[in-house]
């Protein structure tokens, strides 16, 4: 852990805000942070008057450690937000979804068709018995249904559950058991490098597998032919046809759920993080204006999936709640060539970018050439978020895309934190290449020792959040005890972790270096070592597996499998390309190993865990930690001659 962020600290490059930006900033004035700490009630407060609501709340904040309620009393409902304020004002025909599929075809939807679908599909779900609260599962690509289904839930107080798009049958029907979702919103086929990815066919499966779904829609994207179970399965476009535009919003009370969002756990089993109303929206419209210094005239570009908390915050709710107008992609930034999201700056326009540092390096790697072909001088803002960026990613972004004029934003923050909560303010902000610098105002974070002590600046450590912040998650679906055990039991009950470490430097700025748990980052994507250990140990050959995340230079990480077969099975290259399809379709192309090592065995401590930590010293070919407390300590020497051999 010490290597990489030491290399970081040597980091000297400073870019302070170009004079141009800076002059022209949301946020101008460096005591915003003084301000916000000394009372951050009354911070967060402010923030909230800028929402409509059908009741102010009473208080604040309510902290009963790890429990929070935000904006206690509130009374609000987040597609009023994101869509009907807007329409007395001149936003009402501005475009607030800018869509591209993958085959060229666009879509504008205005604010005022936003409204009429939101309303319209917010009435299917009530004809399909959906009530307030009730769980909705949607399983769709990039189009502006996901969006326009996510607002219909919340208009009418149901909890949406969006599954990424690309996840295979067994993902999803994993999540739609746990959320006990009864009705599934699919599509027919989607685009993606020129295939027509056949989700309906997926969505049966899985709905096979979950039970408990009564009702599909399904989206006609491609118009292909797909099987319909007749009483099940409804189309979108015919439901639509027929449905009120018109849907009364359900006033919710701040506190009520607005969505879940399954991430990894250290555990097999996914979390469904939970969201509620109030704090959510008040975080992610608050860090929207500010970190992206939105502007009313700004067309917005985050090019994550929707599927992903980034998408949730960052596509949908915070820019739809400022009135921003927001691009979204339905396909590959490779298709039909790898200057596809270049293209698409110059012939939208966009004013802000933001993607994640796996794409960044996919980008270098590419070369200059593909952005050089296009004219991206629109641009004034570039973000980054997911994992920790190289500075020479960074350097390369500023450079090659922002020009050398455009501020970078690299973003720290979780699907459980909901909000940015560690980032430069670009009119105000220094940045150093590497470090997502400091705290959003109002927000308050440390890094800590295994004490819960803060260690000196320079040294590294465990990142911590000291104090609430409005859009926290509030609990794990049905697992009250995990969130506070996960969460909220490191410490004390008052400090979060995140699960991450993190270094600190002489300026207060943060360095992120990543999960310290045994979770990976895989381009962007959490995935667990638990998930495919478990995914590989379903293979009939397989006796155990354990997995860790190697460094990659493209993806940030890549899942390497250590795998014991079991007796009558033989190591061979085809066993080894079906254990990594296996996990492709068990979980996700994305969870597939780069390699698959066979061992006869693995080193495992006395109480039988396996000691991934040094599975990872060996294919980083660093020196062998401490094995005395293995259980077989010979194993480690064999283990790396394996691993050699297979090189
Ligand atoms: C983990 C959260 C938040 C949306 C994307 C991922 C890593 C995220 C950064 C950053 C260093 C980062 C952390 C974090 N991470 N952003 N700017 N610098 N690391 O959401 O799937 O919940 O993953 O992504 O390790 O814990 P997620």
């Amino acid at each position: 852990m010490s290597r990489p962020i030491d290399a970081l600290l040597q980091e000297q490059r400073r870019y302070p805000p170009p004079a141009e930006f800076a002059a022209r900033a949301n946020v101008d004035d460096p005591d915003v942070y003084r301000q916000a700490d000394e009372d951050f009630e009354g911070f967060w407060a402010r923030w909230a008057e800028e929402l409509a609501w059908f009741r102010k709340w009473d208080r604040v904040l309510e902290w009963h450690p790890p429990d929070a309620r935000w904006f206690v009393g509130g009374r609000l409902n987040a597609s009023v937000n994101c869509v009907d304020r807007h329409l007395a004002t001149p936003r009402k025909n501005k475009a607030a979804i800018i869509w591209e599929g993958e085959p060229g075809e666009t879509r504008v939807v205005t604010y005022q068709e936003l409204a009429r679908q939101v309303n319209r599909f917010a009435n299917v779900l009530k004809a399909l018995g959906v009530r307030k609260g009730d769980r909705v599962t949607l399983y769709l690509p990039m189009i502006p249904e996901l969006p326009i289904a996510m607002l219909a839930c919340a208009r009418i107080g149901a909890v949406h559950s969006v599954v990424f798009g690309g996840f295979s049958p067994t993902a999803l029907a994993q999540r739609i058991a746990d959320s006990g979702s009864r009705v599934l919103v699919t599509c027919d086929e989607y685009y993606r490098r020129g295939e027509r990815i056949p989700q309906k066919r997926r969505a049966d499966e899985a709905v096979q597998m979950a039970g408990g779904i009564d009702k599909v829609v399904v989206v006609r994207r491609t118009g292909a032919n797909v099987p319909m179970t007749p009483g099940r399965d409804l189309w979108w476009d015919e439901l639509m046809a027929s449905a009120d535009p018109h849907c009364p919003p359900e006033p919710m009370d701040s506190e009520d759920m607005l969505f879940m969002m399954y991430t990894s756990g250290t555990t097999g089993k996914p979390k469904g993080i939970v969201h509620t109303t109030g704090g959510y929206l008040v975080g992610v419209h608050a860090t929207t204006k500010w970190v992206f210094d939105l502007k009313e005239e700004d067309t917005y570009w985050c090019s994550a999936d929707i599927g992903w908390i980034t998408g949730h915050s960052y596509i949908v709710y915070g820019p739809l709640s400022n009135g921003a107008t927001t691009v979204m992609y339905e396909g590959s930034p490779d298709w039909p060539d790898k200057d596809r999201l270049w293209s698409m700056v110059e012939r939208y326009a966009v004013n802000i970018f933001y993607t994640a540092p796996t794409a960044i390096r996919q980008f270098m790697q590419w070369g200059e050439a593909y952005p050089r072909r296009h004219d991206l001088s629109s641009l004034r803002l570039l973000g980054s978020v997911g994992e920790p960026i190289n500075p020479e990613a960074w350097v390369w972004y500023h450079r090659v895309i922002g020009g050398e004029r455009c501020p970078i934003v690299d973003t720290w923050w979780q699907t459980e934190t909901g909000m940015i909560l560690i980032t430069p303010l670009p009119g105000i902000t220094v940045t150093k290449p590497g470090s997502a610098t400091r705290p959003f105002p109002g927000v308050k974070a440390a890094v800590l020792d295994e004490q819960g002590q803060p260690v000196p600046p320079g040294g590294g450590g465990y990142l911590a959040i000291l104090r609430p912040w409005p859009a926290m998650l509030r609990t794990i679906w049905g697992d009250h005890q995990r969130y506070v055990d996960t969460y909220w039991s490191r410490w004390n009950r008052q400090t979060y972790y995140p699960g991450d470490g993190a270094k600190w430097d002489e300026d207060g700025y943060f360095w992120v270096l990543g999960r310290v748990d045994d979770v990976m980052n895989v381009a962007g994507h959490r995935l667990s070592t638990m998930e495919i250990e478990s995914a590989l140990v379903e293979h009939p050959a397989v006796a155990e597996a354990a997995v860790i995340g190697a460094t990659h230079s493209i993806k940030g990480q890549v899942p390497v499998a250590f795998v014991i077969l079991k007796s009558g099975w033989e190591p061979s290259e085809a066993l080894e390309r079906e254990l990594k399809e296996k996990v492709a379709q068990v979980i996700s192309p994305i969870a597939r190993p780069d390699r698959v090592v066979f061992t006869p065995d693995l080193p495992k401590t006395r109480s039988g865990k396996i000691m991934r930590r040094l599975l990872r010293d060996i294919v980083h070919g660093s020196a062998l930690g401490d094995v005395t407390t293995l259980r077989n300590p010979e194993v480690a020497e064999h283990l790396r001659q394996a691993f050699e051999t297979a090189a």
